[in-house]
């Protein structure tokens, strides 16, 4: 496995991979939800490329930054013999100017996560693109857990006529049905287990009662809707349900695709 963090090294490593290339891009902080998307990264392609790297752009001001969990020694550790290349850029060397020109998620980018987020969507899809134009793949894998962003991604991908596939992963789960998240382990044991609200309105198919369960506890819930998982419009006919909450001050996401759209 080759760790690079230039792009001179990049280019070099990303030359010498042989046949389709498949990257998966990472925030680091790995789990494994991460580790499936590698995985199915492998049969979609010969040679694997992961990014990790905290996106500053993404992140709001108030927003976790400077706390966001690194733990690059770990995360090397689980990819190795997953991954050939990983590319560990610092901000310098993403953004060697100032971000000035930046993809616009549009509508997507302005309504649920881009609602409560000002900018995230731009930021996510300003440094996906940059990052595809720097590894050159012939597939990206990204994970249903954020619905939203896979929608913008696979919408900046078709309006902007980027060659590379997008390809979707099912969200992974902890055995109780929590989905994995970078951000679980902000969660104590007892904010862990209220956690558990959100995949149990899920479950539950039904906005109302989904709701319900709210009601009495100490998490927040931002939204429960049902939408079109292309436009994130709200629809009786949507084929997404989406879920928002913060517990303590961790804000978590979910969603249960509706597959035979009942
Ligand atoms: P990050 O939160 O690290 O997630 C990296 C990828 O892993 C994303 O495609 C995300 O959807 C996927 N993922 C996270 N948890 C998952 C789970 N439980 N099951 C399946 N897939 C899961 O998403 C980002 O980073 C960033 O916004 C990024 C796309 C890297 C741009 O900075």
């Amino acid at each position: 496995m080759n760790v690079v963090s230039t792009r001179e090294e990049l280019a070099v490593a990303r030359k010498e991979l042989p046949g389709r290339v498949a990257v998966v891009m990472t925030m680091g902080a790995l789990h494994d939800g991460h580790v499936e998307l590698v995985r199915q990264a492998r049969t979609q392609a010969d040679s694997v490329v992961v990014t990790i790297f905290v996106n500053p752009l993404q992140f709001g001001a108030n927003e976790d930054l400077s706390t966001y969990p690194r733990t690059l020694d770990q995360d090397l550790a689980l990819l190795d013999g997953l991954a050939d290349v990983v590319f560990t850029p610092t901000p310098e060397v993403v953004y060697p100017t100032e971000a000035l020109v930046r993809v616009s998620a549009g509508a997507l980018g302005t309504v649920f996560e881009g609602a409560s987020r000002p900018g995230h969507f731009d930021g996510v899809l300003t440094v996906v693109l940059k990052l595809m134009h720097l590894t050159t793949p012939d597939v990206a894998l990204f994970g249903q857990k954020d619905a939203q962003q896979l929608a913008a991604i696979r919408r900046m991908v078709s309006d902007l006529d980027v060659p590379v596939k997008v390809v979707a992963v099912p969200t992974v789960r902890e055995p109780d049905g929590l989905a994995m998240s970078s951000r679980n382990r902000y969660l104590t044991d007892e904010q862990r287990s209220t956690a558990l609200l959100l995949s149990k309105a899920l479950r539950t198919r039904d906005v109302a009662a989904g709701r319900a369960l709210f009601d009495s506890s100490s998490a927040d819930l931002d939204y429960l809707e049902r939408v079109d998982s292309s436009t994130f419009e709200v629809t009786p006919e949507g084929d997404l349900l989406i879920i928002a909450a913060k517990v303590g001050t961790t804000r978590l996401l979910d969603n249960l695709p509706l597959k035979d759209n009942s």
